[in-house]
């Protein structure tokens, strides 16, 4: 009697073995707890702050006239019209009563008009970085100046809404 009871007992635990033997090949995620999926980290969006200016910007130097050379961004409208840039001049001004601000004029052409743009951006505390007031400080333009001779070339990188847009500006007239 003892030995069909072994008997009996060995039955119970080899089907035993067989049956997680098969879920852990056929669906092991039945048998075992899942593994808990890790909460995806949200990107950071501000590769802005990455990109170090490359040197102790000047702004004064900066002043005067800047002719817009090519542009580049993930921006979907610019990846739709190439890097074709419309003729766009920008003249830097400091204005006479305020040591914080940059005055900015964009002339450029859109729709076969003439438009000028007429800017104000406060210099922040930081060398190169300058900041556009959007009408929420979450529309705001971040404007870093990454690289310039403060003659003929100029490398902008601006940020707004996490969408970043490099300018490569040059200086002919300087
Ligand atoms: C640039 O702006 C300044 C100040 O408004 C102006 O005096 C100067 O004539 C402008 N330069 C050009 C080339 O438009």
């Amino acid at each position: 009697m003892a030995a069909v009871w072994r008997c009996m007992l060995a039955l119970v635990v080899l089907m035993c073995l067989c049956s997680w033997g098969s879920t852990q090949v056929i669906g092991g995620a039945q048998s075992r707890p899942r593994p808990q999926r890790r909460p995806r980290k949200k990107p950071k969006v501000e590769p802005i702050d990455v990109i170090p200016p490359a040197q102790n910007i000047d702004i004064e130097r900066m002043t005067g006239i800047w002719y817009l050379l090519n542009t580049a961004s993930k921006c979907s409208y610019l990846i739709n019209h190439g890097t074709k840039v419309e003729p766009t001049v920008m003249n830097l001004t400091r204005p006479a009563d305020s040591s914080q601000t940059l005055s900015v004029s964009i002339k450029t052409r859109h729709n076969h008009q003439c438009w000028e743009i007429l800017q104000v951006y406060d210099i922040s505390p930081t060398p190169g970085r300058l900041t556009l007031k959007g009408p929420r400080p979450e529309l705001n333009t971040d404007i870093m100046i990454s690289d310039t001779d403060y003659d003929s070339y100029a490398v902008i990188f601006y940020q707004k809404r996490g969408q970043i847009t490099l300018k490569l500006y040059g200086g002919f007239l300087k």
